[in-house]
């Protein structure tokens, strides 16, 4: 997948203008399962993106011992670019580091953050919501693991 596509991906799944007219489309259709579903996929803008569940394909971007408990980390995958946060032993969490605002890229920032350096924009590194600057959505998330001594990413 490429970065071009990543952040396409990113901008469609979180546009709330759009998701929000469909939303609206539905609910006067009448069409109550669907809008159901509707809403559950329509979050707020500034709420984070849910943690996606492990599919396609497994990356694996570094050995466990080289992204310690806590820290933060940057790597590319074919042409995209993640950024990762280290939660627990078992637990790696992996973001596009595409920023929502122009398309910067996202770096480590300090201890509980992902900054972007264009127009100092925060994210939290537990969730990828915005935790300051200009940035009007979360980072998009992709699924991660660690097993054994590998650290993998699934795009
Ligand atoms: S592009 Fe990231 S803050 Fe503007």
């Amino acid at each position: 997948m490429s970065h071009e596509q990543i952040a396409a991906d990113a901008a469609s799944l979180e546009s709330p203008a759009g998701c929000c007219r469909s939303r609206r489309a539905v609910l006067g259709g009448g069409l109550v399962g669907a809008a159901a579903l509707t809403l559950a996929a329509c979050a707020a803008p500034s709420e984070p993106a849910a943690e996606p569940s492990a599919t396609g394909e497994g990356h694996e971007v570094l050995s466990a011992s080289e992204l310690p408990v806590g820290k933060q980390a940057s790597v590319k995958i074919n042409k995209a670019d993640v950024t990762l946060y280290r939660r627990d032993e078992s637990t790696v969490l992996a973001y596009s580091a595409i920023c929502t605002h122009a398309g910067c890229t996202v770096v480590a920032g300090d201890e509980n953050r992902f900054h972007c350096p264009c127009h100092d924009s925060y994210f939290n590194v537990a969730d990828g919501s915005v935790a300051g600057g200009p940035a009007p959505r979360p980072l998009a998330r992709f699924a991660a693991a660690i097993e054994g001594d590998k650290v993998l990413v699934y795009l």
